[in-house]
């Protein structure tokens, strides 16, 4: 397939350009684009085949529901039903931005979207190129991140390229991710709001609306969400998660990945000066390792808290729970 890369500034947005991409959509294309969290790859939610295509395009296993991204709230309820006053609260206060909400899905959502659970999840990005993409297609937007399945999630327009060119209508490059880690994804169908992927969006920030909020039980492995089960995040290099970074090995050919400064006698990559930066650069210098012809990496395990929650899932994944 033959793909076209279409560069969008999200600070100055030409509509044209997306108005091409929002076509591919109504037509039953794949649109790779930029959200908050990390590029998605997108179908029209209502055209199954089209949703099918997604599947195969990144080799998703059968039973990994997608996501739907709106732009607006009255698509909630083309999407669910029965939708809690809690849910509105928490859109109210965290739409657009890093958090999904699984609800009870109406029955006009095609199977394969929800992969036959009677659920459906949602989520409304910030990002300006996402909004304009979905408000132009005119239809809820079903998108899983853009990587192939098992790889880490493209933050940059370049590894959504690595993984996609080709095998999609149109890749949109708008820049960087800044979150860097994917959605809080929150289960609203269960009485108390249960956290089954963390994300930037904490069970605390999400209690402090809902008054509770629980973690999924070990949400790393949490059933209801079928996707946590399958092998995440891993680049070629052998990853390490790392508590105290005397501890790691200088063999040769390894690189450190970590935050918050300091020197080092070896090769290493720093996100920044935060956890928060570190979020944001983690899957990115993940792949810049095997980019780079790195055979192992130790990255540092940030502290449990805030978004340090997210980054410690997604990293305890890429290191098939191997710590240092
Ligand atoms: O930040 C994000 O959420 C990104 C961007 C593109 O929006 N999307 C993303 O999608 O990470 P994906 O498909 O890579 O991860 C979605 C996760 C999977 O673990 C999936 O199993 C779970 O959400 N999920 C989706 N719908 C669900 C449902 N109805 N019930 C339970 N889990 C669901
Ligand atoms: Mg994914």
């Amino acid at each position: 397939m033959n793909t076209e890369i279409i560069k969008i500034d999200p600070n100055n947005i030409d509509v044209s350009l997306i108005d091409r991409a929002a076509e591919t959509i109504r037509r039953g294309g794949l649109v790779v684009f930029p959200t908050e969290t990390v590029y998605g790859l997108g179908a029209n939610t209502f055209d199954p085949k089209a949703v099918a295509k997604v599947y195969g395009a990144k080799n998703r296993p059968a039973d990994n529901p997608l996501i739907s991204h709106i732009c607006s709230l009255d698509q909630v309820e083309e999407l669910a039903r029965d939708v809690p006053d809690m849910a509105w609260k928490l859109a109210e206060r965290f739409w657009g931005g890093p958090l999904t909400m699984i609800l009870k899905r109406r029955e006009t959502v095609p199977d394969i979207v929800s992969a036959g659970l009677d659920t459906v999840s949602i989520r409304f990005p910030s990002h300006s190129v996402a909004y304009e993409l979905i408000g132009r297609s005119g239809v809820p937007i079903a998108a899983p991140s853009a990587n192939l399945s098992g790889s880490p999630s493209p933050t940059a327009a370049r590894h959504a390229i690595d993984d996609m060119n080709g095998r999609v209508d149109v890749i949109i490059d708008g820049g960087d991710s800044l979150i860097g880690v994917e959605s809080t994804v929150v289960d609203m169908t269960c009485g108390v709001p249960t956290v089954l992927r963390p994300g930037a969006v904490t069970a605390e920030d999400i209690a402090s609306v809902t008054g509770r909020c629980v973690y999924g039980g070990d949400y790393a492995n949490a059933p209801k969400c079928p996707g946590m089960k399958y092998t995440h995040y891993s680049p070629r290099a052998e990853v390490w998660a790392v508590t105290d970074m005397s501890k790691a090995p200088k063999d040769e050919n390894s690189v450190i990945i970590t935050y918050g400064g300091g020197g080092f006698d070896r090769p290493a990559y720093n996100a920044g000066d935060t956890v928060k930066d570190y979020a944001a650069k983690l899957f990115y210098f993940l792949r810049r390792a095997d980019e780079d012809g790195f055979g192992t990496v130790y990255a540092r395990l940030p502290e449990e808290k805030g978004i340090g929650i997210a980054v410690r899932n997604r990293l305890l994944k890429a290191a098939g729970g191997k710590i240092l």
